[in-house]
């Protein structure tokens, strides 16, 4: 499936025909072990997941992987790299989608071409203790040869071959994000999260318009005005702002 010649020794690339999660499977290679840049990428899954618990239908044709990262942070900084995840990941299907298609990411975690979600990242940590990070998985899922009909999903999907780049596949797009993934991960060790952030808001979906938050006790609305330095989405509402830290973007009729 993945060519591993594509890939820079920062990689350790574990290849499965059929998986429950690539992220159960890479948590656990972490407890045992395994290095940083163990990479698990699998052809199909039988118990994929995402955030909130929901199941991510895996089916032949689309890419599910996982990404072992000890960044030696602390926990506080962990969900700093679903944006710089986010951003390469946009950055990835930017390069291989047609250049009149629209790339946004959508805070937290999703990336959307035209408006559609084409992938969802899920992040998973394990700190040790002392509120450092022993280990984070990144877990991110893209379509890239189907993608779920409309009524199985919150919100509405597409894929990289229905946004017309048909000659791609779940190799080749994973070793485009790899490249660009390990570039922005090391430019987020060396400079912080500040340009991470620069680089996911200039593609933020529906910055500066209207948004509903769906939250853990309801919904909150206000106008998407930026992330605050732990990720968390900046409201502002009647001149007051308010951070989210955890909720769904809603779709939107405008
Ligand atoms: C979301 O949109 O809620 C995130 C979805 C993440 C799905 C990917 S597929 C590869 C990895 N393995 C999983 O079980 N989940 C992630």
């Amino acid at each position: 499936m993945a060519d591993a010649a594509g890939f820079s020794g920062f990689y350790h690339l574990i290849e499965l025909d059929t998986v429950g999660s690539t992220s159960d499977e890479a948590r656990r290679l972490a407890r045992a072990g395994a290095t940083a840049g163990t990479l698990i990428v699998a052809r199909t899954q039988t118990a994929g997941h995402g955030r909130l618990g929901r199941s991510w239908i895996s089916p032949p044709g689309n890419l599910y992987f996982s990404l072992l990262l000890r960044p030696g942070c602390p926990v506080s900084q962990a969900p700093q790299l679903t944006f710089v995840a986010s951003a390469a990941l946009a950055d990835a299907l930017a390069s291989v989608l047609p250049a009149e298609r629209t790339i946004a990411c959508k805070w937290p975690n999703d990336v959307l071409v035209g408006g559609r979600k084409i992938a969802g990242i899920l992040l998973e940590s394990e700190a040790d203790g002392s509120g450092m990070l022993d280990a984070l998985v990144i877990g991110i899922g893209v379509n890239i040869a189907s993608h779920p009909p409309e009524e199985a999903v919150m919100y509405v999907a597409t894929s990289v071959h229905a946004e017309g780049a048909i000659a791609e596949t779940a190799g080749s797009v994973l070793a485009r994000f790899c490249r660009l993934f390990e570039t922005a991960y090391g430019e987020w060790q060396e400079n912080g999260f500040e340009p991470v952030r620069a680089a996911w808001l200039g593609r933020a979906h529906r910055l500066g318009r209207p948004v509903a938050v769906g939250v853990e006790d309801g919904t909150v609305a206000g106008v998407f005005v930026g992330l605050d330095p732990s990720g968390g989405m900046v409201l502002e509402e009647g001149g007051r702002r308010r951070s989210i830290l955890a909720g769904d973007v809603l779709a939107s009729a405008d």
